[in-house]
């Protein structure tokens, strides 16, 4: 392969944020501890307004969701309850559906947004219809006005998966807040990293208690009730008393600790992101070469996108064609990817499970076959690299 020209993702971490991860390795108490609680209440105070629980990825994050809801205190799911979710959406957005016992149905998206179509979304409702797992694709959205009275109508439990929309706003309310659960991820490509990481939020307080217990092994350490909890389970140990089912979902402070960093200067790294989207796309449309032979998309109407990277969708009948662009851009040092996971119905893990897949998903088939992404980086592109993007880009179509 050529010299990488435009990775996928470039070196996020500044020197504030190893400074923070050796203090915590410095400090020789690396797990759990003050550093998470720290990024908790600021991601609670400034980004959601929701309760927030740090996890050690945004898979992890959608896991604890879905068990929570099936979960024998809380017992808002039973096993067969069907779960919608778009087509467009990554391999654990739908995963802990059914490792939950959940059904999954998917809908179609939208080709105007990649997000879930909402003429789709209502044709899919049936009486078993319990919750939607609305996943915001590349930090885009759905008309949430519209599709937030649907839910309200017929009774659906709106979880947002928002790991791809940290700092996404509609109608000037962020992404993530609309539903009863979100989920943010801080891998490595996305807004902000902690290495690993993301975020579980809720607006409800019974939700958040039985989320805690699940990450930690299921016991009762933190929870706002453990002083009573040992008081009635006198005989137990009371740093060792299991109230739950379990799993070990932590983060470490050393995580947590490079995330506050990294969220101390989110508006920077937001707005020099919107400004590499902009830049890109402006240059790539405005030049003389420009012939339709691609769109890149537009904000929602009503919101604020900060993109999660730059949707290509081709103009063109051949289904080989985005493979052979692909290729060519790959071999150009110009790393691409699908849109997310392209229709997750076509994936062989769905065959595996014998999972029905319903009619056919005519715009998540087209996303499949002619979009790609690029990647956007948190540092501002330079002349010289958008140049060579730019005609790399060209030269590959
Ligand atoms: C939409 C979506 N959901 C969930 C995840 C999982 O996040 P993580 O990689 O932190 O587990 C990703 C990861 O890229 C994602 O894009």
């Amino acid at each position: 392969m050529a010299k990488l020209i435009y990775p996928l993702t470039e070196s996020v971490l500044e020197k504030a944020d190893l400074k923070a991860a050796i203090k915590v390795i410095n400090s020789k108490k690396i797990t759990m501890g003050q550093k998470t609680e720290e990024i908790e209440s600021f991601f609670k105070n400034k980004i959601v307004k929701m309760s927030s629980l740090m996890v050690n990825s945004g898979s992890s994050a959608n896991l604890l969701i879905f068990q929570c809801l099936i979960n024998p205190m809380i017992k808002r799911l039973k096993p067969g309850d069907e779960v919608l979710v778009p087509a467009i959406c990554w391999s654990t957005s739908l995963w802990p559906i059914i490792q939950s016992g959940l059904k999954v149905k998917f809908v179609d998206i939208d080709l105007d947004s990649l997000n879930i179509s909402l003429s789709d979304l209502e044709k899919k409702i049936s009486k078993k219809t319990k919750a939607l797992m609305l996943v915001h694709a590349l930090g885009n959205c759905a008309d949430m006005t519209k599709l937030t009275n649907i839910c309200k109508k017929n009774k659906i439990i709106l979880i947002e998966d928002t790991c791809e929309a940290l700092g996404s706003t509609f109608k000037n309310k962020p992404l993530g807040t609309f539903g009863e659960f979100s989920s943010f991820s801080f891998y490595y490509s996305h807004h902000i990293t902690s290495g690993e990481g993301g975020m579980v939020c809720t607006n409800n307080s019974k939700n958040l208690e039985v989320i805690k217990s699940l990450r930690s092994h299921g016991w009762s350490r933190g929870l706002s009730k453990s002083k009573k909890i040992a008081k009635k389970y006198k005989k137990i140990d009371k740093n060792w008393i299991f109230i739950n089912s379990g799993f070990n979902l932590r983060p470490t402070d050393i995580n947590a600790a490079i995330g506050i960093e990294q969220l101390k200067r989110i508006r920077n790294i937001l707005s020099i992101r919107k400004y590499n989207f902009l830049t890109i796309k402006n240059e790539l449309i405005k030049n003389n070469k420009y012939n339709h032979q691609f769109s890149i998309l537009k904000d929602q109407k009503h919101s604020n996108i900060a993109w999660f990277g730059i949707p290509f969708i081709l103009n063109s009948k051949d289904k080989k064609y985005k493979l052979r662009v692909m290729k060519k851009l790959n071999l150009k040092g110009v790393m691409t990817r699908p849109i997310i996971s392209g229709n997750f119905a076509n994936q062989p893990s769905i065959k595996l499970y014998k999972i029905k897949t319903g009619p056919k998903l005519h715009n998540a088939d087209l996303i499949d076959k002619n979009a790609f992404f690029l990647g956007l980086h948190n540092v501002k592109i330079t002349t010289k690299k958008l140049n060579l993007l730019v005609e790399s880009i060209y030269s590959s179509l």
